[in-house]
């Protein structure tokens, strides 16, 4: 949510900033600004409502330097407008901040500087931290920022630009991400390694609780309470490359197109044919507390949520421990009983997604075990867990989640099986599982496959002005994901219900001109499914079904290959991707970055 960017070197900064903000446009898309410490003195800003490209026309010619920061923004206090647009500068003009994260106690810090006589110029909170910054007498600028950063309560990644001290950056993060990328006699720094990789690998992640200032050849960290910190520096695994569209006209269509290779990915070296299970390096969990486990509660947002809503299910089945999973913004909130012989696994693709990271802190804070099931290696979810499985889909850029939906999913069938060969799973079962495991990228290139025909039955759907989902026990994860799918970038809107649930109160919806998408596996619920489709078809609503062979009582059939029964869901909610894709593509939506969204939730 928001990205910064920032460098410090000898090269020309406006346009470093402005490709490093075209890269993290996906953070937050309603206004962006450029700082920069002009060759002869001062600071110089530029800022937008708007997309990145709108601010890239607005900067002038003549906007040289080799320092500054950059911020693409998601609106939380204000609306988006040029005002509102970070950088945010003092009353002198001195200080430049960019921010992400809520400053909690800003009303109050606003009061107290408009009675001193401050002019706001903006509606956002982060106005309220330059101010301070600026007013500071300390001599240094890490203590003014030091001070400033002491009277806010609330969450940030700062970077700071101050036109006193132009050989500096000074960056410091408390639940916002700030990530320092290292060159040769230059440094970056971005709220994501998104916009560093084209220029280095080297990266310092920064905890929270720490600073950092940045020179050109140099940088050094501490804590916001001055004490140095020791900064070891890691290599970015993604490829630069793996941020471009990759000759696609969407990332939404580059990263579904992905999942046959990062299904591949998530397997590659977890396989153990010998005992027919999975090796889970990084699970921290031997086989007696796996054992011990006595319930799995799995915590997740959207997306996440759901593919935890099938990790449940597979881990029940699989190992035959109870699980269920739940929203982790519901969760941290209801004071849960924490039980000691619980497993939780919070699951998030950015590893950043703010209420699941509270939930973490709570649950580690009552001493309960929790597992990550996160896509990026080092990020706050990952590094607060005990430990976890990694989803290795390889970035994401759209907003919304395909690949890294399919790879968690495929992640939780991992750890079922382990588990569940940890307990009463059979080596049979396991074998049976393992097979099917692997013929998973191979069915999934052949749904793609499918995407003319889906793409004509999209067209003929994209004028529904609502659509209902359903799916029975395995299948209704699946339609609550699809149904999110089609109403984040379409702007349809979708209900997802079990399919079982119709008769008590959703059939009411059912007329010809709403469609309903079923979710209709060859599995041992399949008549009922199709019990389901004809109290549609009685009453006159068409039906799409997506389906291991044709229903006849369908209008429409998408039929996927057949897997083994308990991995149906990782298949069948492919087709649905593509259908909210060329749903929303028939509707002229900006497919990348639907309207109110931002791809990593930083803030409650
Ligand atoms: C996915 O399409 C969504 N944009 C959203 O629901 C997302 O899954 C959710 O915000 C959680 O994100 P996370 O996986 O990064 O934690």
């Amino acid at each position: 949510m928001c990205g910064i960017v920032g460098y410090i070197g000898k090269r020309d900064v406006a346009p470093l900033l402005l490709e490093g903000l075209q890269r993290l446009e996906y953070r937050g898309y309603d206004s962006a600004g450029i700082a920069i410490a002009g060759k002869s003195g001062g600071l110089k800003t530029v800022k937008a409502k708007g997309r990145v490209r709108e601010l890239e026309a607005r900067v002038p010619k003549r906007f040289t330097g080799t320092t500054g920061i950059a911020h693409t923004r998601w609106a939380t206090h204000g609306a988006p407008s040029d005002d509102n647009a970070h950088p945010h500068l003092d009353a002198e003009g001195k200080v430049a901040v960019v921010h992400n994260g809520i400053i909690d106690n800003a009303t109050e810090l606003r009061a107290k500087l408009t009675a001193d006589g401050v002019e706001f110029r903006s509606e956002t909170d982060t106005e309220v931290l330059t101010h301070l910054i600026g007013r500071s007498q300390a001599d240094t600028l890490e203590e003014k920022v030091r001070q400033s950063l002491a009277l806010i309560e609330g969450t940030y990644g700062v970077a700071v630009l101050h036109a006193d001290f132009p050989d500096r950056i000074v960056v410091a993060r408390n639940g916002s991400p700030v990530v320092l990328g290292i060159g040769e006699k230059e440094m970056f720094v971005a709220s994501d390694v998104a916009a560093l990789v084209t220029h280095t690998r080297q990266v310092v992640t920064l905890d929270d609780g720490e600073m950092a200032t940045l020179k050109a050849d140099d940088f050094r960290t501490y804590t916001t309470d001055g004490a140095r910190t020791t900064a070891s520096p890691t290599t970015v695994e993604w490829e630069a490359e793996s941020y471009d569209m990759g000759g696609h006209d969407t990332y939404m269509h580059k990263e579904m197109a992905e999942q046959v290779e990062a299904v591949d990915r998530v397997l590659r070296g977890r396989i153990d044919d010998r005992f027919s299970t999975v090796h889970l390096g990084g699970l921290n969990l031997d086989a007696r507390e796996a054992r011990a486990v006595r319930r799995v509660k799995i915590l997740g947002c959207g997306t996440s949520y759901h593919a935890g809503l099938i990790g449940a299910g597979l881990i029940e089945e699989l190992a035959r421990i109870p699980a269920d999973g739940e929203p982790a913004s519901e969760f941290r909130y209801r004071n849960p009983v924490v039980d000691p012989d619980t497993l939780y696994v919070a699951v998030s693709q950015s590893g950043e997604t703010y209420d699941v990271l509270a939930a973490v802190q709570e649950l580690k804070r009552k001493g309960a075990r929790v597992l990550g099931m996160v896509n990026v290696v080092g990020s706050a979810i990952a590094r607060e867990t005990d430990g976890g499985v990694y989803v290795h889909a390889g970035p994401e850029v759209c907003v919304v989640s395909t690949k890294c939906f399919t790879n968690t999913v495929v992640a939780f069938a991992l750890l079922a099986l382990h588990l569940g060969r940890i307990r009463d799973l059979s080596v049979a079962d396991g074998k049976r599982l393992i097979a099917g495991l692997r013929k998973l990228p191979g069915q999934i290139a052949e749904i793609l496959e499918q995407e003319p025909e889906i793409k004509k039955l999209a067209e003929e759907y994209a004028d529904a002005r609502s659509m209902m989902f359903i799916g029975r026990v395995r299948g209704y994860p699946v339609a609550l994901e699809a149904s999110l799918k089609l109403k984040e970038i379409s702007y349809i809107h979708a209900e997802a219900y079990p399919a079982s649930e119709l008769k008590h109160g959703p059939l009411a919806l059912i007329e010809p001109a709403m469609p309903t998408i079923a979710i209709v596996p060859d599995d041992d619920l399949l008549e009922k499914n199709r019990a389901a489709l004809e109290e549609i078809k009685a009453r006159s609503g068409p039906i799409l079904a997506v389906a291991h062979r044709e229903q006849e009582k369908a209008d429409h059939t998408i039929v996927v290959p057949k897997s083994e029964q308990e991995l149906d869901p990782i298949l069948m909610g492919i087709p649905l991707q593509l259908l909210a894709y060329h749903t929303a593509l028939a509707l002229g939506r900006d497919i990348d970055k639907p309207r109110n969204l931002a791809k990593s939730v930083t803030v409650e």
